[in-house]
């Protein structure tokens, strides 16, 4: 069974030997080879030039064989950037985008979503070229940030700490809010459809800022938009949610259209799949700071994951969020050899 075959089987919650594995942000400042083109080239060169991107999204499946699955080497702020509001990092850590997103003229003026594919085709090229890098073998996860998490960023500005502008207009000016996460959407369906014509097998929403709205209004803020989204796309392809700090909704997480959700650290992985359809898929959910630990440790805390699974089908082994730049190699390769060499 190729990779690609374990994922996608994975994915329709086929019972499996072992689990498929990939991790969060598995391409980053915690591979040398990274930090090697990194000097050569800037993060946003890296991400429009497709034979970088592509070179990136397949350097951490070089190092560890038994990786599943590639990650597009991209960002989520590629889709404020198409829509007219640029990024950047911040020297100090974190993002810094060109404006704040404040008033409805803002809103109106964002770039038409007619033109969003045609900005973002570097995106397809990279998909294309990794499709035909990887030759069927691994699969190929596309990806984008949901409507709300997007909306934090624009709207604050870059990144936050008590998000207190999104919510004061999510709360004081909700027609504003829509039409601002109605044009997210738009883009977004365009951007996945694009997506799934390039070649990419399965696609992930990332909900990172899912958690900090109150649970009542999650619906509201971020849910419905998801949802519009997947029933835009076709209806068997394979969408996988991340969401952080969401547990209190993942049963509609479930009910929202996609073939897998992915849950945080926080969570018992083993009551969540008990817990969810039996067509649904877990994905998830090793602490990402384990990884900055020891491997006697990372292989302790795989093989409890694991044994805690065993038995249910329908799991992609995965970090309960994105790998931190402090990843020690070692411990990597301990993650790998322990999912992989599992019985
Ligand atoms: O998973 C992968 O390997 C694919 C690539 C990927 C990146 N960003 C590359 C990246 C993915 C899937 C993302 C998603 C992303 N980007 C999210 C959602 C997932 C999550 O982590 O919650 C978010 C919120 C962003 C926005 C973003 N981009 C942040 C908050 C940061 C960190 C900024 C900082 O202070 O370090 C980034 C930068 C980023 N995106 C890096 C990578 C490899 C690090 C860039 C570098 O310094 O080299």
């Amino acid at each position: 069974m190729t990779s690609r075959e374990r994922f996608l089987s994975a994915c329709a919650c086929t019972a499996l030997e072992r689990p498929p594995l990939w991790v969060m942000r598995q391409a980053g400042r915690y591979l040398p080879e990274y930090r090697a083109l990194k000097a050569k080239s800037s993060f946003l060169e890296m991400v429009r030039t497709p034979a970088l991107a592509a070179e990136v999204t397949l350097q951490p499946l070089q190092r560890f064989s038994g990786l599943d699955a590639a990650i597009l080497f991209s960002d989520i702020l590629v889709i404020p950037e198409a829509l007219g509001q640029g990024y950047r990092f911040r020297d100090e850590g974190g993002i810094a985008m060109e404006f704040r997103l404040e008033t409805r003229a803002q809103v109106d003026a964002l770039t038409p979503t007619a033109a969003v594919p045609d900005r973002l085709r570097y995106v397809a090229d990279t998909l294309a070229l990794l499709k035909k890098q990887l030759g069927g073998q691994k699969a190929l996860l596309g990806f984008g940030g949901s409507p709300w998490t997007l909306a934090t960023y624009m709207v604050e500005g870059g990144s936050s700490d008590e998000f207190e502008r999104i919510k004061l207009l999510f709360y004081t000016d909700r027609a504003l809010f829509d039409a601002l996460l109605e044009k997210l959407t738009a883009a977004l369906i365009a951007y996945f459809q694009m997506q799934i014509r390039a070649g990419a097998d399965a696609i992930q929403i990332f909900d990172s800022w899912g958690g900090i709205i109150a649970g009542a209004d999650y619906e509201a803020a971020s849910l419905k938009w998801i949802r519009q989204i997947i029933a835009a796309l076709p209806r068997e392809f394979p969408i996988i949610i991340y969401a952080k700090g969401t547990a209190p909704h993942v049963t509609d997480q479930a009910f929202a259209g996609a073939r897998v959700v992915s849950v945080d650290w926080t969570s018992d992985l083993a009551i969540v799949r008990r817990s969810l359809p039996a067509n649904v898929a877990v994905q998830g959910n090793l602490d990402p700071v384990l990884l900055n630990t020891t491997p006697a440790i990372v292989r302790h805390e795989t093989t409890r994951l694991l044994e805690s699974m065993r038995g249910l089908p329908g799991h992609i082994f995965n970090l309960g969020h994105g790998i931190l730049p402090q990843a020690k190699l070692e411990c990597m390769e301990a993650l790998v050899g322990t999912v992989t060499g599992w019985k």
